[in-house]
């Protein structure tokens, strides 16, 4: 079981996985529709999932004709590539949407990550991002629970607003999705009796129950977040 539970820590997305339904992020495949909506994802649309782990969302994408590709570090399933988001194997404005869901969160380097996003897109083009935000100082945490939860690399709302806006996109609305980031949180603690597989990991185990106690409430209050936005390159011709 420890053996199990360490394997966990080590890879917390695919264990992540095995634990929901869907995609690993708030929402599942209902707010990545959501999202596609609000990039005007149709019939033909060319769209690059930048980090998209299992290819779900690329499912979502492909159900409603897009001509989809997915690109990630560790990529599984149909039609995806591997590919570092500050390098992505793509040619200069040949994609209509970039599809970014708790991905950017991951970046050690997000101003070259969303560079590379704005290189890739035609004039036009939109960026469909959601993502974690965190907002003033996380408290000190166990490195599992920072990696897992994807707060390293996070920013504020305000921050993740102004770097998109230095890479050259005009951001649109930011719709918050703390409810769903909640329900997420629900169906892992309804799933996964955590307290007690911690338990097993004695005082480390303590520390990481801990951590999680702190992040709830940080999410209760409203300091770590979970945002989607859609942002756009601006066509030269208008
Ligand atoms: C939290 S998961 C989100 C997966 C998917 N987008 C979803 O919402 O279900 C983050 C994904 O980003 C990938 N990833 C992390 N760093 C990356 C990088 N530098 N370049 C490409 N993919 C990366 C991981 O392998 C993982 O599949």
């Amino acid at each position: 079981m420890k053996g199990i539970l360490e394997a966990a820590i080590a890879n917390p997305w695919a264990a992540l996985r095995t634990v929901l339904d869907g995609p690993l992020h708030p929402g599942g495949e209902e707010a990545t529709g959501e999202l596609l909506d609000r990039a005007g994802v149709t019939e033909g649309t060319r769209l690059v999932d930048v980090g998209c782990g299992a290819g779900e969302s690329l499912g979502v994408a492909r159900a409603r004709g897009a001509d989809a590709v997915g690109v990630d570090r560790n990529p599984a399933g149909d039609g995806t590539i591997r590919g570092e988001m500050t390098r992505l194997p793509f040619a200069d404005e040949t994609v209509e949407v970039v599809l970014a869901e708790c991905t950017v969160c991951l970046a050690d380097d997000r101003e070259r990550a969303l560079a590379e996003m704005s290189r890739i897109l035609e004039p036009g083009g939109r960026l469909a991002l959601s993502d974690v935000v965190v907002d003033g100082e996380l408290p000190a945490l166990p490195e599992p629970i920072v990696r897992s939860l994807c707060l390293r690399n996070s920013r504020s709302r305000e921050e993740t607003v102004t770097e998109l806006e230095a890479a050259g996109f005009t951001v649109g609305e930011l719709r918050d999705h703390r409810e769903e980031l909640m329900a997420m949180r629900d169906q892992v603690g309804e799933r996964v009796d955590y307290e007690r597989l911690l338990g097993l990991l004695g005082e480390r185990g303590g520390r990481l129950l801990d951590g999680i106690e702190t992040v709830e409430t940080a999410v209760e209050e409203g300091s770590v977040g979970y945002v989607s936005l859609v942002a756009r390159v601006e066509d030269e011709d208008i």
